[in-house]
């Protein structure tokens, strides 16, 4: 007998990761964890998701290569709570100006934009330079699960 199909659970927001403050102060707290011994480019990322605020930072790696960004760690702890609606990103560097967030990181970040010209995204220093962007206009175009059969 065909089992009937349950519907897949209802996701919780677990907040496990949540700084208190904006999210820049959150992005900045996160950056003295960053660990980049090898480029010394300390970065802090903070995502806000499903109205939770989650940080990441840069973790590389003796492999070059595996190095992983901030952004998308700060993604990774947001998915693991359970939330997927990106809403606002902000991210710190040493670099003046501000450096934007890398191809791949806007890609990533996009996967969870349902509408990518809401989402606004701030690169920011601790000289408190500032340059923003919505995700659309870093990652116009952006590759989808829509495009996918
Ligand atoms: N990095 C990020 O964390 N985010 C970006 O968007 C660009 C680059 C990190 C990766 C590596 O650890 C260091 O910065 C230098 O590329």
């Amino acid at each position: 007998m065909a089992t009937k199909k349950r519907p897949p659970p209802r996701r919780k927001v677990v907040v496990a990761d949540q700084p208190k403050g904006s999210l820049e102060d959150a992005a900045a707290a996160a950056q003295s964890h960053a660990y980049a011994p090898y480029s010394k480019f300390k970065v802090g990322a903070a995502v806000k998701m499903s109205g939770n605020v989650f940080t990441g930072v840069n973790v590389e790696n003796a492999s070059y290569p595996l190095a992983v960004c901030a952004e998308r760690n700060a993604i990774a702890a947001a998915v693991l709570a359970g939330a997927r609606d990106l809403e606002e990103v902000a991210v710190i560097t040493d670099a003046s100006p501000p450096a934007a967030p890398c191809g791949g990181c806007r890609q990533v970040l996009s996967e969870f934009a349902a509408y990518p010209a809401r989402v606004t995204v701030v690169a920011f220093n601790p000289k408190g330079e500032r340059r923003t962007w919505t995700l659309a206009e870093l990652l116009p175009d952006s590759f989808s699960g829509k495009e996918l059969p």
